[in-house]
Parts: C-alpha cells; sequence; structure tokens
C-alpha cells in the first residue's frame, strides 16, 4: 500500500524509479549537469524563452550555453533541434515547456534530455506522456510555480543519478546571501502541493482557454496552438502585429485584464550573453510583439472583454 504522502506519489505520476528534492529548480539542473562528467567544451542547448537562472545552471556546471531562437517565439520544432544538435554538437538539451506549452522532444543518438516542467503541471502531450523520451524531469517549486513549496526543487529519473550527485552543495539560487539555510533533505509534503497545484492549474487554465477561444478568430494576433497541449501556466503568450498592438494595449487596460510586455529578460541580449559571446542560433524574424496575458487572476468579469474586442473587431 502506497502512502500518498510520500515522494511515491510524483513517481507513479512520472513513472519513474528516483527521486532527489533539491534546494531550487536551478540546483536541480545544475546538479545533474555536473553529475554527468561532461567535457568542459561540451554544449547545452537551450532557448532565449527561459528562466535565465537555467543559463547560470549551465555556466555554473563549466558548459557551454548554445542559445536558439524558436522560429515560433517559443519551442524548437523537431526539424530544428535535429539541425541544432548535429550542427552545434550538442551533448544536452534541456527541454523547457514554457508557459504549460509542449517543448516536443526528438530522440537522437547521445543527446542528453533533461525536461524541465516547472510551468506544465498536468500538461496533455501530443502523443507521449511527460518524461516518456527524457532522460530526467526537472521542476522547480519555486512560489509561482503551479507546483508549488515556496522553494524547492525536484529531480526525477530512472537512471540512479543520486550516488553522483552532490549532497553536499549548500547553493541555490537566493541563499547566497540569504539568511536563510535551505538543508538536504528538503522535506516535502507531495500531497499537499500537488492538491494545491491541481486547483492552481484548473483556475489558471480556465482562463487561458477564454483567451484562446476569443482570440484564436483575429488575424492579427496569433497563438501558440498545440493541438493537445492545455496551457497551465500563469501567463498566457499571445502574438500581436505591430499595427493593433496599442489598440489591444487600450482595450486590456480598459477591461482590466492583466499583462505584461515582453519578456523581461531576452537571455540573447543579456551582459553575461555578451560577455561571455556565448553563441545564439536563429532563423527566427518574427516582427510580431509578445504579450503575456495573466491567467492567475480571479477576474471578475472577462466577459467585458469579449464584449469590447466585439465592438471593436466584430466576431
Ligand atoms: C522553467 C523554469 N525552470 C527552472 C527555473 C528555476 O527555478 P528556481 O527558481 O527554483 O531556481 C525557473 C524559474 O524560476 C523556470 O521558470
Amino acid at each position: 500500500m502506497i502512502s500518498l504522502n510520500n515522494e511515491n506519489i510524483m513517481l507513479e505520476k512520472y513513472n519513474k524509479k528516483y527521486l532527489l528534492p533539491v534546494y531550487s529548480g536551478t540546483l536541480a539542473i545544475e546538479g545533474i549537469l555536473k553529475s554527468l562528467r561532461l567535457g568542459k567544451n561540451d554544449k547545452v542547448l537551450i532557448t532565449n524563452v527561459v528562466c535565465y537562472s537555467i543559463l547560470h545552471a549551465i555556466l555554473n556546471a563549466g558548459l557551454i550555453p548554445i542559445i536558439a531562437i524558436p522560429s515560433n517565439g517559443l519551442t524548437l520544432s523537431k526539424k530544428e533541434i535535429r539541425e541544432i544538435v548535429k550542427k552545434e554538437k550538442i551533448k544536452v538539451f534541456i527541454a523547457v515547456h514554457q508557459y504549460g506549452y509542449e517543448q516536443e522532444i526528438e530522440k537522437i543518438n547521445n543527446l542528453i534530455i533533461i525536461e524541465d516542467i516547472s510551468q506544465a503541471w498536468n500538461i496533455k502531450l501530443n502523443n507521449r506522456q511527460v518524461g516518456e523520451n527524457s532522460d530526467y524531469i526537472i521542476s522547480s517549486l519555486g512560489n509561482s510555480k503551479p507546483l508549488s513549496n515556496g522553494v524547492g526543487g525536484l529531480i526525477m529519473s530512472n537512471i540512479n543519478f543520486i550516488s553522483k550527485f552532490d549532497i553536499k552543495t549548500k547553493e541555490c539560487r537566493n541563499s547566497i546571501d540569504s539568511i536563510l539555510e535551505f538543508y538536504y533533505p528538503l522535506t516535502i509534503n507531495y500531497k499537499r502541493i500537488v492538491k494545491k497545484a491541481n486547483k492552481k492549474v484548473s483556475n489558471q487554465r480556465k482562463n487561458a482557454n477564454f483567451f484562446k477561444k476569443l482570440l484564436k478568430i483575429y488575424n492579427f494576433i496569433r497563438l501558440i496552438d498545440e493541438n493537445n497541449t492545455i496551457p497551465s501556466y500563469h501567463r498566457f503568450p499571445i502574438y500581436v502585429d505591430d499595427i493593433e498592438y496599442d489598440n489591444i494595449l487600450k482595450i486590456l487596460d480598459k477591461c482590466k485584464v492583466n499583462y505584461q510586455k515582453e519578456y523581461k529578460n531576452k537571455l540573447d541580449k543579456l551582459n553575461v550573453v555578451k560577455k561571455l559571446d556565448i553563441k545564439v542560433v536563429s532563423n527566427n524574424n518574427i516582427k510580431e510583439k509578445c504579450l503575456l496575458l495573466k491567467t492567475n487572476n480571479n477576474y471578475l468579469n472577462l466577459k467585458k472583454f469579449e464584449i469590447e474586442m466585439r465592438k471593436h473587431y466584430g466576431s
């Protein structure tokens, strides 16, 4: 009989044998990269949209990041992955399901895949289970994440990586000058955080689906529309043509729909990228502007947004 209060609830869900809780998602990635014992010129692929701390995890592990700008603005296609992995001789791909959208995974001989589900609780993938084609699953358990312990991270795998993992590491992204110290092992009540994640995601998904249904009919708005993926994160990305951008902002403001403009940090524009001369690979020429609609609000009247959109643009 499995107690739902322990880690088996996670191992069963993802069909994995080993689980290790750590202090942060960043440390989860750094820890895996270090445990792989790669050479110092080995390359790790990420996209330019992911959380900048993933870039730091790669640098801390002493490896070389290669940043790819996806042609759809968010995730790489299998073809893009194949081409970049071959051309750049990539050893590890960190596949992030950004904003809860599926990052496709291409199995390529000797390519190690770390699947990052920090923003993707209970997402549905097209033809596979989460973790099925990757070597490691990691998740941040930070405050804003669906699966949240306030602080923390998680690694799961069928590879017995734990013996190679440096459990003496006491660092995490926030702890260097923090008054808190997060000792290993972190104790996590998985049953509790799973229950909270389900509730959080169901509200975010409801709002995301409202935005999706309403906005997909307008030809000046592009959505990332992976067929079976249901967005689950607290940001819903839309790509708006330049001409209508200011208008859309006015309507969102009027209807009190919260949003964030563009990403705060584009990896390829970061100082560290310029200073270390990190390679950025791109065949992207997207002209639209990205807006991130917030889905974690308890909107009182989203219907007003629908009415305003129809008033302006018809239906
Ligand atoms: C997809 C993803 N992975 C990893 C991290 C890093 O996790 P942590 O904040 O727990 O270090 C973040 C952002 O915080 C993230 O969005």
